[in-house]
């Protein structure tokens, strides 16, 4: 047996053994995601589930937030997992996260993973590109990128995804490279031209966002943002008046700077769905569901693992937009 399979094997075993010993929670049914009136389209996003072969509560909180999704009685359009989606980027982590989200790929109709900089941040670019893409081409209804670099993008009808990644292996920041940026710039002018909301995802924010860098208690400015290419980054968005940047990364449970609207371009935090939140709303396998209208956007924080929306005396619990 090798290394790999046998850590997986740990992994899956102790999933199981939670399961079963009812550790882990059953989420509720009677506050289910539907779509209400008008709603043409609906995904849900995950941050930094962070999937580990020795951490086990991770895994075991992610699959709890997709028991959720696996009680909903009609498929949700997409679902966006937005970085870390482990902890070192080992291949029994992304197996084991390929084993949860396929068995939930009957009930999303698109399955996106984006890197964070633990996916990235242990060996060769490529080396790990390559074992990414694998890993969500080995979900069924898993959305992979080209194999030349992270970043694509992908039209709904009534709204754009732009994923993004870093274009460098680096510890914690994302390099983004000017061809990305241009790129960017182009998808997200293409969305505007169609009238079309578009959500970029990326696993850093912008530097001074959200709380940090204070959040991230960090001395210096860059850290827990996408670091040096933050300006140039900032600067594609207000070309624009359509972007929704979404991002993970802060681990902070829904509070009053998950949501931030500079105008022409709104950010939105989210938290993990994973163990652990900061903040004084901590709860495990937090995420949101966003609902898109002809008119307006509609972004609703939800306890998965409890299967219930987050109370909405919590700031931002829910958040509307009106599309410009
Ligand atoms: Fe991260």
């Amino acid at each position: 047996m090798s290394i790999s399979d046998f850590f997986y094997n740990k992994m899956l075993s102790v999933l199981n053994e939670r399961e079963q010993s009812g550790a882990i929670p059953t989420p509720a049914t009677n506050e289910p995601i539907e779509k209400s009136d008008g709603e043409l389209f609906t995904f849900v996003v995950f941050g930094d589930p962070q999937v580990s072969n020795y951490m086990f509560a991770r895994e075991c909180c992610f699959y709890g937030a997709c028991k959720d999704i696996k009680n909903q009685a009609e498929p949700i359009d997409a679902l966006l997992v937005a970085g870390d989606v482990t902890e070192n980027g080992l291949k029994c982590e992304f197996r084991m996260v390929s084993h949860i989200l396929n068995g939930i790929s009957d009930k999303v109709s698109n399955i996106f993973l984006i890197p964070g900089n633990h996916d990235i941040r242990l060996r060769s670019y490529k080396k790990q590109l390559k074992r990414f893409c694998n890993a969500v081409s080995s979900i069924k209804n898993g959305v992979v990128p080209n194999g030349t670099n992270y970043h694509f993008s992908v039209d709904f009808p009534s709204c754009k995804f732009i994923m993004m990644g870093a274009d460098r292996a680096s510890f914690e920041a994302a390099h983004i490279s000017r061809e990305q940026l241009d790129w960017l710039d182009r998808e997200i002018g293409l969305a505007e031209k169609e009238n079309k909301p578009a959500f970029v995802f990326n696993h850093q924010t912008l530097k001074k966002v959200h709380g940090l860098p204070d959040v991230w208690q960090s001395n210096d400015n860059w850290r827990g943002s996408v670091g040096r290419q933050s300006e140039l980054l900032k600067r594609v968005f207000e070309n624009h008046s359509n972007v929704i940047f979404v991002t993970g990364h802060l681990h902070m449970g829904v509070w009053e700077k998950t949501f931030e609207d500079f105008g022409k371009y709104k950010c939105l935090s989210i938290p993990t769905v994973g163990a652990g939140n900061h903040g004084e709303f901590s709860h495990d396998s937090q995420g949101y569901v966003i609902s898109v209208f002809e008119d307006k956007i509609i972004a609703r924080a939800r306890l998965f693992s409890q299967g219930k929306f987050v109370d909405e005396t919590i700031p931002n619990a829910k958040i509307e937009l009106k599309k410009i």
